[in-house]
């Protein structure tokens, strides 16, 4: 499976700290922002990549990463997202990349406090469709979040004012090559955006995605409140004693 890692939009909601760098250049305690996703990626045995990213500071992911050598994986490519369209609109870059191959999609601004190795191992071994990873949260406002039937998921509803649920898609999708088929056919959304949560709407559709119960911490890190507790939860895995500070 080949991995795909979305690192474009402009990170407002992060605004003045994203006029001066990439939202996913950003410092997560010790390291720049995409190293997590990446790090998600490989430790599932994902050794060749696609980077969509977009905005001004672009070509920083190139001083950064260089061509993934150093990093021990197989292969590093980048593309340039124009505009900031939607989480959809940047997937359907990694169309040539993924060239018929399933793919595995993570947001550049989300952590995982797990291997992702089983839920990638499980949908190899599904038949079709796509898969994605959910987990219970305070705030679903603010996710695109699940609503079950019978314990299947029956729609998903892009930041609700009123939530079905509490479980909270995580930005982690895995996809058969029918995802560029779904991209082609989707509209605008009301907020103006190509919306992943529209794609895996057409996927509930056919019956033919599945999902998981993530058991580790995840976090996204697009707000100023999410992105100091996404430091806050590395510094203290790596033994820091916050009181000490
Ligand atoms: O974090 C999980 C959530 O991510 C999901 O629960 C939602 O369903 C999904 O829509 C998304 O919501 P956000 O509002 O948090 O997405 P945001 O606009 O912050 O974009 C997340 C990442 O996607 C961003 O770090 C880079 C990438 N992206 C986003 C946009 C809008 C792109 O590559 N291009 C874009 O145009």
């Amino acid at each position: 499976m080949k991995g795909v890692i979305l690192a474009g939009g402009l990170g407002t909601r992060l605004y003045p700290l994203t006029k001066i760098t990439n939202k996913h250049l950003l410092p997560v305690f010790d390291k720049p922002m995409i190293y997590y996703p990446l790090t998600t990626l490989m430790d599932a045995g994902i050794k060749d990549v696609l980077i969509v990213t977009g905005g001004n500071h672009a070509g920083e992911f190139l001083r950064l990463l260089g061509n993934g050598k150093e990093l021990n994986l197989k292969e590093i490519h980048y593309t340039y997202q124009t505009g900031e369209k939607g989480i959809a609109d940047a997937l359907r870059l990694a169309e040539d990349f993924a060239d018929g191959e399933r793919i595995v999609v993570i947001l550049g601004d989300n952590l995982f406090g797990e291997s992702i190795k089983p839920y990638t191992e499980k949908f190899a071994k599904q038949r079709e469709g796509a898969k994605i990873l959910i987990k219970k949260v305070r705030n679903p406002q603010r996710f695109g979040v699940v609503d079950f039937k019978d314990g299947k998921v029956i729609s998903i509803e892009e930041k609700p004012k009123s939530p079905k649920s509490s479980y909270a898609v995580a930005g982690l999708y895995m996809y058969d090559s029918k995802v560029f088929d779904f991209i082609r056919k989707l509209k605008v959304s009301r907020r103006g955006e190509y919306e992943i949560t529209d794609i895996n709407n057409m996927y509930i559709k056919e019956g033919i995605l599945t999902y998981d119960i993530l058991k580790g911490y995840w976090t996204d890190c697009g707000t100023c409140e999410s992105l100091l507790r996404a430091n806050i939860i590395v510094a203290k895995k790596q033994g820091i004693n916050l009181k000490n500070l």
